[in-house]
């Protein structure tokens, strides 16, 4: 059996599938790094809106990319730059603009750089959109999380109000639908079952039965 120190286990879905609360609980299980794909392109859509360029300029959005420092501590706190940015990555001006940005072909190129940087250090659980096609293509274990579209709506509305911003379920599943519509039909890496993935759907399931789901799969994969 190969060490934990060389696994790659990439786990891609829609909004709101539960990826990152399951991704972030089975790396640690396992002992290995968790890297949120998705927080890092928030953070290029958070680092626009602070400085007021424009969602929509490619070519403003995309030089600042170039140069964007992105950090994640290992008490979960995701810095941008020097400064913590962690409480500004799920605000609803954010979650609008950052499929549009993800739609750049030079704000990717920059962030898969990095992703693939990161998945050279060890043993790694990554969750975003592309992990399993792009990515990681030669990822030992490819997992793609679903869940009914009600369901996942209201998992993120219920997420929004423990945090305190009171959208309603309508607005939460209209963004949601709007951001999967980006994803899927953008050109570059679009959002995709990968062909040897296994496909997981979480509708009814309870995070802890996800989770050992997964360890499950993953004990199968290194056995
Ligand atoms: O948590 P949730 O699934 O709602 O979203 P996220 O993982 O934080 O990702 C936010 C957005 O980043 C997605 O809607 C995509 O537009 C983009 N993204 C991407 O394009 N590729 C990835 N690997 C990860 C996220």
């Amino acid at each position: 059996m190969r060490g934990n120190g060389r696994w790659q286990i990439a786990i891609d879905g829609p909004a709101g599938a539960g990826k990152s609360t399951v991704a972030k609980e089975v790396a640690k299980r396992l002992g290995i790094l968790y890297l949120d794909t998705g927080a890092m392109y928030r953070t290029i859509a958070y680092k626009a809106l602070q400085e007021g360029v424009p969602i929509g300029d490619e070519a403003a959005v995309s030089a600042l990319a170039e140069d964007i420092r992105i950090e994640f501590s290992a008490d979960e706190r995701v810095w941008c730059d020097g400064l913590d940015v962690t409480e500004g990555l799920r605000t609803p001006e954010v979650s609008k603009g950052v499929s549009v940005v993800a739609a750049y072909p030079a704000v990717r190129r920059r962030l898969v750089e990095l992703q693939r940087a990161e998945a050279r250090r060890g043993g790694v659980v990554m969750d975003g959109r592309d992990i399993g096609t792009h990515v990681l293509p030669h990822a030992d274990l490819k997992i793609f999380l679903t869940a009914d579209p009600l369901e996942r709506a209201r998992r993120r509305w219920l997420e929004l109000q423990r945090s305190g911003k009171n959208l309603t379920l309508e607005e939460v599943a209209q963004d949601m639908a709007e951001r999967d519509r980006r994803d899927t039909q953008r050109e570059m890496a679009p959002l995709e079952e990968a062909k040897d993935a296994i496909l997981l759907d979480t509708t009814g399931l309870s995070v802890e039965t996800i989770i050992e789901r997964v360890i499950a799969m993953v004990r199968e994969e290194y056995r």
